[in-house]
């Protein structure tokens, strides 16, 4: 019986990722035969080949063995046809793309993606787009959302808490997230992705600041209670050593949840450059 459900989840996350069985069977260094039997029910891949299995996929062993893994606030909030963030792209993409233009397939990495609508506009416009969130209905739309414009974008369900970016990325996007990191680990997650963009990267974040006239907002998910926004500027000064192009403070009026309130927002865009100049 639990055979059968791997095997369900591995067929269904093998054609979301448009692999044949023979594809991901050459990817795994194994018959095209064993990969049938787990879809089939009829064999279980060994336990060493679980990890191997779950990154070929985009997905991770629990995800594979049936535990969807912690349902989040957002999850709830994207089980809807609807998309909760709408589908206008944010307008930081458009400042991404004035500083690095499209003219070759760009890295880019979008750090809690949400639905996707970011990931899926930029990827629209020629860039590579890696995207994780936590939320699996997030990711679940994102690919449909990807599919549904014909365009390739990389998701997976990924927690900011344990993920270090593998490789570099040329532009390195978030928006509305790392509030989820509480303040003692924001340095050492900023470093790497720092340490993990490319020479004349660029790094695009904004990030909910705390001011003491402003209420906390009043749909607050359970795991945003337990967050906090930062404090005000305090992302600029993590990016002392690059070159700023956007960094500013926004109040705006929100009414997410159908009760207006205020929200306060620090963005920066920085560059970054190589240290050419020793004095
Ligand atoms: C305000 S939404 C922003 C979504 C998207 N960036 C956008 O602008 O449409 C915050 C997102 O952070 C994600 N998130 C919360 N905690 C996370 C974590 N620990 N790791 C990864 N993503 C997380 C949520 O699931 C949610 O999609």
């Amino acid at each position: 019986m639990e055979h059968l459900k791997t095997g369900k989840i591995i067929s269904k996350k093998r054609k979301e990722m448009g692999l044949t069985q023979n594809q991901l069977a050459g990817t795994l260094n194994i018959s095209f035969q064993a990969v049938s039997r787990w879809e089939n029910g009829t064999a279980y891949p060994d336990i060493e080949m679980l990890p191997r299995l779950a990154s070929a996929l985009s997905t991770t062993v629990d995800a594979l063995l049936g535990y969807s893994g912690v349902v989040t606030d957002y999850d709830r909030r994207y089980d809807a046809q609807s998309y909760y963030w709408g589908l206008t792209p944010n307008s930081i993409c458009y400042e991404i793309m004035k500083i690095l233009p499209p003219i070759r397939p760009y890295c880019v990495l979008d750090i809690g993606c949400g639905e996707g609508k970011d990931a899926v506009f930029l990827a629209r416009c020629g860039y590579a787009v890696t995207a994780f969130d936590i939320a699996e209905q997030g990711i679940e739309k994102g690919r449909r959302l990807a599919e549904h414009n014909h365009v390739e974008v990389n998701f997976f369900r990924a927690d900011i808490f344990d993920y270090c970016p593998e490789t570099q990325y040329d532009i390195i996007f978030s928006s509305g997230v790392l509030h989820f990191l509480p303040p003692e680990r924001r340095g050492t997650f900023v470093e790497s992705l720092k340490e993990h963009t490319a020479q004349a990267g660029i790094n695009a974040l904004n990030v909910f600041v705390h001011k003491p006239f402003i209420p906390p907002a009043p749909d607050l998910t359970k795991e945003e209670e337990k967050g906090a926004p930062w404090y005000s500027g305090e992302l600029f000064g993590y990016y002392h050593d690059w070159r700023f192009h956007t960094c500013k403070e926004d109040i705006f009026d929100c009414d997410s949840g159908g009760i207006p309130h205020e929200h306060c927002m620090d963005t920066l865009i920085a560059q970054k450059e190589e240290n050419g100049y020793e004095s």
